[in-house]
């Protein structure tokens, strides 16, 4: 393959990172496009943020991802913002053009896509977001973009960030309202797509929702990407559920951050394949 001349340096900030996919993912998308580029990972923890993004910018770097818990606080130090950044309120790619580390939002495109590319309808259904950090603002910022949802319906453990991420809604075209923890399972019986946007299921905590409270008719939806098969979509699947895994959002929010920053077609079919030879193909 023909090396192209480029040699760009990106990067993933975030805490904990170690094990975070996306330098196999990228690093095998830069390859497969016969870029010189690559990516790296770098734990970056709360409160040392500012100075971090001040150090990338003064290394020149090309471009870099932002997940936990930063997506939220990195605006402050970032200097344009994509519509994409605006709509959500948090971010999670920054390009370097010519100084300006302008911000993104992929994880909207990264949400959506496996749920066009099962042609789900969304007219007159009732979702149930289970989470009310960064990704649960891109996941409410992609749904607004779809015309006809009956209800969004959050649930978070504190309850004070689900009544922002309220706030927020409340200037969308959406009908959202906010329930309690305890009201999860009332919830996701009667509802159509149900959606973990916590980071329940990477650790050993129990899954969120016991088969019997979820519709087979359903589709249920994890960000969380490691395990590849959650406990929480274990249950959907005995439930007979459609599954979308967490790692369908990781590869198209990876896949259009890589196209903002080299302006190609992303690598989908490299990309997945680094990701899966990591954790795995889902059963
Ligand atoms: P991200 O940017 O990926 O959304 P985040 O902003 O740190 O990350 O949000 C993490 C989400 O997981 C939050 O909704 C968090 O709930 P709180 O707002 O109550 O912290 C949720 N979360 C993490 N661990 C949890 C747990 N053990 N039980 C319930 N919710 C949890």
């Amino acid at each position: 393959m023909q090396i192209k001349d480029s040699s760009n340096t990106y990067c993933i900030i975030g805490d904990p990172i170690q094990h975070s996919l996306s330098p196999a993912m990228q690093n095998a998308a830069f390859k497969a496009a016969g870029l010189n580029s690559s990516y790296l990972a770098f734990r970056v923890k709360k409160g040392e943020l500012g100075e971090s993004i001040g150090s990338l910018r003064a290394t020149g770097v090309s471009g870099f991802n932002i997940t936990v818990p930063h997506k939220v606080e990195a605006m402050k130090y970032l200097d344009e913002f994509d519509s994409s950044a605006s709509k959500a309120d948090a971010v999670n790619t920054v390009h370097n053009v010519s100084g300006i580390l302008k911000a993104y939002n992929t994880d909207i495109y990264g949400f959506i896509h496996p749920l066009h590319l099962r042609n789900v309808n969304f007219i007159g259904i009732k979702v149930l977001l289970i989470g009310a950090g960064g990704a649960a603002r891109a996941i409410l910022a992609a749904l607004e973009a779809e015309r006809g949802i009956s209800e969004v319906n959050i649930a978070n453990r504190t309850q004070g960030k689900a009544r922002a991420l309220l706030e927020m809604s409340r200037t969308r075209q959406l009908n959202c309202n906010m329930i309690t923890w305890d009201e999860i399972s009332k919830y996701s019986r009667k509802a159509e797509l149900i959606v973990n946007a916590t980071t329940i299921g990477m650790g050993n905590e129990p899954g969120l929702l016991d088969y019997q409270d979820i519709n087979k008719d359903a589709i249920v939806y994890d960000i969380v990407y490691r395990p590849v098969n959650t406990e929480f979509l274990e249950n959907a699947k005995y439930a007979g559920a459609d599954v979308v895994y967490g790692y369908e959002m990781l590869l198209y929010q990876g896949a259009k951050s890589f196209e903002i920053w080299t302006g190609i077609p992303a690598p989908i079919y490299a990309m997945k394949k680094a990701l899966l030879g990591t954790i795995g193909e889902p059963s």
